[in-house]
């Protein structure tokens, strides 16, 4: 597709990956709106991107259906869906409370199926769209302390599999892409150290990534992409 003047709604692009994917897709020519919770960073993110935003938690129904209306509102219509908001905890299984392994999996999960849905609907009205899901190398083995979050990052694989299937006879191209560690706030909120060096994934790889994806030529698309780090040191 052709970016210019597209128009992409990226959840939690007020920071990290989401930012970046964000500033890539307004420098291709796209409108670019995001969403996030905390209103300062969000703010900060518009201001510095030229991008447009709104307050919005994904796992609120309220919010998602608020998003789109309000998207379509200002910009007539969207083509590009980058679920993108996300967070971890992590706990060894005995010490896993199901307070947080729920709120993972309302982000995660259920946030992007509500998110999903939504564009799925504008989408197959206009027989055309596109859904890039941001999983993580999480989808694809589990590790230990990684219930909450590694199952939360399986459901969204398992989820891209079904909208595909769905979703393509609509001219939908449903996409994941599976970074291995980026530095960027993850670790932070999550309570965990990230030793940060040059060696490591910055959000702008992930960033060039989904353009790619997207500027494929609409007969095809890319179905799935895991991008690691060359030679990453700790
Ligand atoms: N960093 C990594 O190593 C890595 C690797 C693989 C995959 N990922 C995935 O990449 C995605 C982005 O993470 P990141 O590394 O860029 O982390 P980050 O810097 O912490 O960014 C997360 C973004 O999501 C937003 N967010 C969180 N919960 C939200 C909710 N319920 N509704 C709306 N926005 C929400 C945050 O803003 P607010 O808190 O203000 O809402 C923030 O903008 C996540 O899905 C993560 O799982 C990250």
């Amino acid at each position: 597709m052709n970016l210019k003047d597209a128009v992409a709604i990226v959840t939690g692009g007020s920071s990290g990956i989401g930012y970046a994917i964000a500033e890539t897709l307004k420098e291709a020519g796209a409108k670019v709106a995001i969403t996030g919770r905390h209103r300062e960073r969000l703010t900060q993110a518009e201001q510095e991107l030229g991008v447009w935003a709104t307050n919005a938690d994904v796992s609120k129904e309220e919010d998602v259906k608020r998003v789109f209306a309000e998207v379509i509102e200002e910009f007539g219509h969207v083509d590009i869906l980058v679920n993108n908001a996300g967070f971890g905890v992590f706990h060894e299984l005995v010490e896993q409370d199901r307070e947080s392994f729920e709120a993972v999996m309302a982000t995660n999960v259920t946030g992007a199926m509500m998110m999903g849905r939504e564009a799925a609907k504008h989408f197959i009205e206009r027989q055309s769209g596109n859904i890039v899901n941001i999983a993580s190398t999480a989808a694809l083995r589990g590790a230990p302390r990684g219930t909450a979050y590694y199952a939360s990052k399986f459901a969204l694989r398992g989820m891209t599999e079904c909208w595909r299937a769905e979703l393509r006879k609509h001219n939908v191209r449903v996409m994941l892409v599976n970074p291995s560690e980026v530095v960027t706030g993850f670790f932070d909120t999550a309570g965990l150290p990230q030793q940060v060096n040059e060696t490591k994934l910055q959000p702008e790889d992930i960033a060039h990534a989904v353009r790619a994806m997207l500027e494929m030529n609409d007969r095809g698309f890319t179905t799935e992409l895991t991008v690691f780090a060359t030679n990453p040191r700790d």
